[in-house]
């Protein structure tokens, strides 16, 4: 539908943007830190583009002040950042390491000082190394009273001063890169460990949160869903089911047990009949149950255009990890759906779908079948940036990849969608979990080649001041 007149953001509006530990902080042997499934997986050959790692990243953890100088510089509201859990506990479990802890800490207070609302995040997938070797990690009903201790030391740490928190960064897609792809630790193939696996995480996912709600924590906490909601290509009808399908099995076969506490039907259905599904043990559902959300956070890059996909049709393809426009592979469930290129949009260098009005869709979408307010935990073009001999970044394609998406939302809120603030992905430039440092996010360039050459100087965008005069008019003019 189109408005006559958009509603104005709401005055409270977070407008932030985020980072995740591992990819931002290096520092990765300092202060007592343990070794996560991360650092290891970086070493094996072959793992990640160019053999890059976040040994040094971009060194967060030494220029906190300075990246905390640049945020209340351009007026940023809010700021999303992850914890590693080795940090505070270096094997997962046990005594606290202070001084890891003390990092956080001193973050929080700097965020603090300069109004930032902190946005923190329990897990962006740098699992203790120690777990996954003593009992598999997620694969274990273990990891949930693990995962719940490690939450309540942090809840007990940032009582009061942190009032958002996020749970688990994007289960579907840790899950499905760790155990179907391979291409995160712990590397395996294999859809029943999947499944389980999935289902351990939501368990994980439900404690931490009853847990939340037990302590009479101040604030808020839900889990961040990559979401990309799905399209028919047209109307055939195959391919409208083949949409619902991908729907079902994409997106509701998370969000409806974050948010209703069970499986969508037909999807659980079908994973029983090939046999994958997981192990629901007594106990569980009401676990689930209990776990409830306050809000739900959302990453969203892209949409997913699909049509039926027969029996004997396209399995899973690689994805495109080296920024070659066109070499992602074909991809596909065989049965169900397989996904095909969206003739109305305009893709970026490595093959995402540009599409704001997905945005508002899925938004939409969200606020229909949930009924609970949404905080944007993740958004942001992933490309190519240069640096000019004047020190300046002419990110103008990256203002107008932000500028549509900050307009859908707008658009989304005057539909009737609660959004609690938009984090962008990212602040600063940082390592790209499997495409190095080539591919670049932030508002802040850093200096750094993608074979991690570089001053790591710090020098702001182009899109940084744009940003920085949206968030003046609260973005009454976008
Ligand atoms: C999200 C993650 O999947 O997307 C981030 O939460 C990640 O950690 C971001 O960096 C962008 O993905 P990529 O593969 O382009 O780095």
């Amino acid at each position: 539908m189109e408005h006559k007149q958009l509603d104005q953001f709401p005055k409270d509006f977070l407008w932030g943007s985020a980072s995740a530990a591992y990819q931002v902080e290096g520092a990765w042997q300092e202060d007592g830190k343990g070794v996560s499934v991360w650092d290891e997986f970086v070493r094996i050959p072959g793992k990640t583009f160019k053999g890059t790692n976040g040994d040094v990243a971009v060194d967060h953890y030494h220029r906190y002040k300075e990246d905390v100088a640049l945020m209340k510089e351009q007026g940023l509201k809010a700021y999303r950042f992850s914890v590693a859990w080795t940090r505070i506990l270096p094997n997962g479990r046990g005594e606290i390491n202070q001084a890891g802890l003390q990092f956080y800490i001193d973050l929080v207070d700097e965020l603090l000082k300069n109004q930032i609302e902190p946005v923190l995040t329990l897990y962006h997938w740098d699992l203790p190394q120690a777990l996954q070797d003593e009992y598999q990690g997620w694969e274990s009903r273990k990891i949930v009273e693990d995962f719940t201790n490690y939450a309540t030391v942090l809840f007990d740490a940032f009582r009061g001063k942190v009032k958002y928190w996020v749970s688990l960064n994007e289960q579907n897609v840790f899950i499905s890169h760790g155990y179907l792809m391979a291409s995160h630790p712990p590397a395996v193939s294999d859809p029943k460990r999947m499944y389980q696996a999935n289902h351990n995480a939501n368990l994980a996912n439900a404690s931490v949160i009853k847990k939340f709600h037990e302590m009479s924590m101040p604030g808020g906490i839900g889990p961040s869903f990559a979401y990309s909601p799905n399209y028919t290509l047209n109307s055939d009808p195959k391919n409208v089911l083949a949409a619902e399908d991908s729907e079902d099995l994409n997106a509701h076969f998370w969000m409806d047990v974050y948010l209703f506490g069970n499986y969508p039907i037909a999807a659980l259905k079908i994973l029983k009949e090939q046999g994958i599904a997981p192990t629901i043990e007594a106990g569980d559902e009401e676990l689930l149950a209990a776990g409830k959300p306050d809000f739900l956070g959302i990453n969203y890059y892209q949409t997913n255009t699909v049509v039926f996909n027969p029996l004997d049709g396209v399995g899973l393809g690689k994805m495109n990890t080296t920024g070659e426009k066109g070499s992602s592979e074909e991809s596909g469930l065989p049965g169900v759906f397989k996904r095909v290129e969206n003739p109305f949009v305009e893709r970026t260098n490595w093959d995402w779908e540009i599409d704001p009005e997905g945005l508002r869709i899925g938004l939409r979408r969200i606020t229909s079948r949930y009924r609970i307010p949404v905080l944007i935990t993740e958004n942001g073009l992933g490309e190519y940036d240069k640096l000019t001999v004047e020190k300046e970044i002419h990110d103008d394609y990256r203002i107008d990849y932000l500028k549509g998406h900050v307009h859908a939302i707008r658009e989304a809120i005057t539909d009737g969608v609660e959004v609690l603030g938009y984090c962008t992905w990212s602040y600063t430039d940082l390592l790209s979990w499997l495409n190095g440092y080539q591919k670049r996010y932030g508002f802040v360039y850093v200096e750094q080649d993608e074979n991690q050459n570089g001053s790591l100087n710090r020098y702001k965008k182009d899109s940084f001041y744009w940003y920085q005069k949206v968030i003046q008019e609260n973005g009454s003019n976008s």
